[in-house]
């Protein structure tokens, strides 16, 4: 098949790697991609939110499937204009991509179809927010409804912190338009985990479920990041949780996005908050494959990824896929000062044994003219660790994550901590 993979991250190197194992006769496109998409794939250099650009080289490129990586695209109609020039694209039309681009709306759609999420009320007015602060329990979690680029949820522990950051994204603008839309939310109280479902917008197969780590420092310290680190399966997720989570969360969801005009084909990723008694709370949705749980999830199927992707895009009975036995763990390499303000230019070398297992995924990076490899975002590589047991997953991923070297390079050490502590248990 002649594929077209919108993005430029580690998810979108990942999938294309994934995509080319899976079928070695694929003709592959990234746009824009990255010098890891390169070395398997055809890079366009078409910005990922320049739609009509995008819906020239599908027909330039006789594209059979595209594959759309980021939200931005989603959030702009990118699949509705494919859709209506008659082309086949695995991700939702803007509608269902509301469902992460709209916080507001994604509540109002999941207290429709009674699924399970932290008690909310949505503002466009500083003082109803602040009013409506003073008159609830502490910690509160204070949104901005748009896309904030995964900056955009505070937890506040005190209700000070929650006036503050209410009138910082009402009154100051801090998160521009994202934050006219203010969403103020009970602290819910358990384990994150991110469970990513394939759908045709009726059916839907699961990817092994994952637990991304999204601050940016060891022991769940320091600012929110885009994601530090993750690893799959997570031994939490049993069959009896993820049923929980098809039953209560995603099909009432999809049949409610579904009765507002919003048909939905493509992930849709719930990312929970497990209770103790294994009540799976939403704390959001995304109407894509995550970044970096994309980069532990797609490396553990075996088989029948094109098949499952493509049969989704087209609103077709969704096949089965084989997954491997064991895990993976990835861990992210990130710029000096991220994630406020990352340091681009500085030189990455990455030794070529690595260990058995290991894949380095390219996120952040740019070559140079003279051939060297440089760091060109905040998170600029992914490595990935496949193994038959979750710790050696974990530890070969993060012997390969200290060997490769750049200026200021960030990266936590302890990434599966808390899987860590179950298995000593
Ligand atoms: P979001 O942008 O909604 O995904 O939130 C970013 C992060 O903030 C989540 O991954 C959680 O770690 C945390 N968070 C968001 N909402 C809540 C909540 N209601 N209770 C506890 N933590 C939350
Ligand atoms: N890893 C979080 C996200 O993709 O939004």
């Amino acid at each position: 098949m002649r594929l077209l993979i919108i993005g430029g991250g580690g998810r979108e190197h990942a999938l294309a790697l994934a995509l080319a194992a899976d079928d070695p006769s694929h003709h592959i496109y990234v746009a824009p991609g990255n010098p890891g998409t390169a070395a398997v794939a055809t890079n366009l250099p078409i910005p990922p939110d320049d739609l009509d650009r995008i819906a020239d080289a599908v027909d330039a490129h006789a594209i059979d499937l595209t594959l759309v990586g980021p939200e931005l695209p989603l959030a702009l109609g990118l699949a509705d204009r494919l859709r209506a020039e008659g082309r086949t694209v695995f991700g939702p039309g803007a509608n269902g991509a509301r469902i992460e681009a709209s916080k507001a709306f994604a509540k109002e759609v999941m207290h429709a179809a009674g699924v399970p999420t932290a008690r909310s009320r949505t503002f466009t007015d500083a003082g109803a927010a602040l009013a409506y602060i003073d008159s609830h329990a502490e910690p509160l979690v204070v949104k901005a409804s748009g896309l904030a680029a995964g900056k955009g949820a505070i937890v506040c522990l005190t209700r000070d912190e929650a006036r503050h950051a209410a009138r910082a994204m009402l009154s100051e603008r801090i998160f521009g338009d994202a934050g006219s839309v203010v969403v103020v939310e009970e602290f819910l109280e358990g384990e994150e985990l991110s469970v990513l479902a394939v759908t045709n917008g009726r059916e839907v197969r699961l990817l092994p479920a994952a637990q991304d780590h999204k601050r940016l420092l060891d022991g769940d310290h320091g600012p929110n990041t885009g994601g530090m680190g993750a690893y799959a399966p997570v031994s939490i997720a049993t069959p009896a949780v993820l049923r929980r989570v098809t039953d209560s969360v995603l099909l009432p969801t999809l049949r409610e996005l579904e009765r507002r005009g919003a048909p939905y084909r493509g992930v849709l990723y719930a990312g929970l908050m497990l209770h103790p008694d294994g009540t799976p709370n939403v704390v959001e949705f995304n109407c894509r494959l995550g970044d970096p749980e994309t980069q532990v999830v797609v490396p553990l199927i075996a088989s029948g990824l094109t098949a499952l992707l493509d049969a989704a895009a087209r609103g077709e009975p969704l096949p089965t896929i084989g997954i491997r036995a064991g895990a993976a763990v990835t861990t992210i390499l990130a710029a000096a000062g991220y994630p406020d303000h990352p340091v681009k230019g500085d030189v990455i070398s990455i030794p070529t044994d690595l260990g058995p297992g290991v894949t380095v995924y390219h996120a952040g990076t740019q070559l140079r003219d003279d051939g060297a490899l440089v760091v060109n975002g905040g998170r600029v590589l992914a490595v990935t660790a496949l193994a038959a047991t979750f710790d050696e997953a974990r530890q070969r991923s993060r012997a390969a994550a200290e060997r490769i070297t750049f200026e200021g390079k960030q990266f936590r050490r302890d990434i599966g901590w808390r899987e860590q502590v179950r298995g000593e248990r």
